[in-house]
């Protein structure tokens, strides 16, 4: 009998256009309001998990980038997404042997080995805890033969980290609030697939920081029980946006799409600044960033929105765009914002070199664009700038090939 099973995958990382920013249920890590993220390419950001079950295995064990997470009866969050994913494998093992089946294999009382690595550095402070929760429910649920739907499994990921949820589907996603207090109707759904508006990207720039601000699961509780702008937002503004958001994708309409992106982003920095004591993401250099789009929005001839940005809990801009704008809008963020001279290489990364030999930086500001409306930054303010494109969901690849565990089931 083969004495190990084991499977590996891949999981996008996504970034919301409304955000989800409080929880009413710390344990189930249930939000106070629905959220929608758009999904982005694997090419550059992922996470990738390799799981092997073996009954020889004497404990369970993590590797999070090569390093081993020691004390992980602790981690909470990992093992909600272990024990649900191992209840509905044990449910699925009852069936199969009540059904007759007599080569049930029963991985659901076996340790695993957990390997996981992102192919973008933490540094960056890119969240990495969507892409990594999403990729370990979706693996377990591959090793386990889990007979149940994407939405389904989402309400697992949701309990290592909220936002993970949003990542087990690619394109559009809405997470639903939900109304129960068990959590069973809080869940994503895709609202549409990666090729619904192929022409929208993203363009990500990587700001430097220095100190690290307060984490999000931190933050967002302390906004929840101090800020009186977050309960206007909960009750009034986010359901209203999510319908007129979801509206917009489906229509393709970017003005709209782009509006209440930038509204939104703008919304949960404010209920931020209305936390007590107040917690700022945001630093000199994201705020240069959202005059720039703004000049850029307001300059051109129709006073078209043609770039919307949008900030996580940290100073990194995201900036969605429809292709056709992308060499616009990186030479004006390379002119004001340009890269360190010694590691340039590293400055720019063009997924299909289409826009090589583009001297970004050095072109002509557009036509009508106000050049005063901020000062050049000092070299490597933006680290680097990212342009990727929607993406598609958590994919399984080839075992054997792929694993990232050797003989032993120790990390290669
Ligand atoms: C600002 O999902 O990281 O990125 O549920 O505590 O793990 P936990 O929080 P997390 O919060 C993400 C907050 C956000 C907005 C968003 O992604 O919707």
């Amino acid at each position: 009998m083969n004495r190990f099973y084991e499977k590996t995958s891949t999981s996008p990382v996504n970034i919301a256009v409304i955000k989800y920013w409080g929880k009413r249920d710390t344990t189930l890590i249930l939000p106070t309001n629905s959220s929608l993220s758009v999904t982005l390419s694997q090419e550059h950001l992922q996470s990738k998990t390799t799981i092997r079950a073996s009954p020889d295995f004497k404990k369970t064990r993590l590797w999070l980038n090569g390093i081993e997470e020691i004390d992980i009866d602790n981690n909470k969050r990992l093992q909600n997404c272990l024990r649900e994913t191992r209840n509905l494998r044990k449910e699925y093992e009852n069936k199969l042997s009540k059904e007759g089946v007599k080569t049930v294999i029963p991985l659901s009382e076996f340790n695993v080995h957990i390997c996981s690595e992102n192919n973008f550095p933490t540094a960056a402070g890119l969240a990495s805890s969507a892409s990594g929760f999403a990729c370990l429910t979706y693996t377990l649920a591959q090793l386990y033969e889990l007979p149940v739907s994407t939405t389904e499994l989402s309400k697992i990921a949701r309990q290592g980290s909220g936002s993970a949820c949003r990542s087990l589907f690619g394109g559009f996603v809405a997470w639903e609030l939900g109304s129960q207090n068990d959590g069973s109707d809080s869940q994503a759904i895709q609202i549409a697939p990666k090729d619904h508006w192929p022409e929208l990207e993203a363009l990500i720039c990587i700001v430097s920081d220095a100190k690290k601000g307060i984490s999000s699961t931190e933050g967002m509780q302390n906004t929840v029980a101090t800020s009186p702008l977050l309960q206007h937002r909960i009750e009034k503004v986010v359901p209203e946006r999510m319908k007129s958001i979801t509206e917009a994708i489906l229509n393709r309409d970017f003005q709209k799409f782009a509006e209440i992106t930038m509204r939104d982003s703008n919304q949960f920095h404010a209920v931020c600044l209305d936390t007590y004591p107040p917690i700022f993401y945001l630093n000199d250099v994201s705020r240069a960033i959202i005059r720039v789009i703004t000049e850029y929005n307001s300059s051109n001839e129709f006073k078209k929105l043609k770039a919307a940005y949008t900030f996580d809990a940290g100073p990194n801009a995201v900036i969605y765009t429809l292709r056709e704008n992308i060499p616009e809008i990186i030479n004006i963020i390379a002119k004001y914002f340009p890269g360190n001279v010694e590691n340039d290489k590293d400055y720019f990364s063009d997924p299909d070199q289409l826009f090589a030999g583009n001297r970004f930086g050095e072109n002509p500001l557009p036509q009508g664009f106000n050049s005063q409306i901020i000062p050049i930054f000092p070299p490597g303010s933006v680290k680097q700038i990212l342009n990727t494109r929607i993406g598609d969901g958590p994919q399984t690849l080839n075992g054997e090939k792929d694993g990232m565990l050797n003989e032993e089931g120790l990390p290669k």
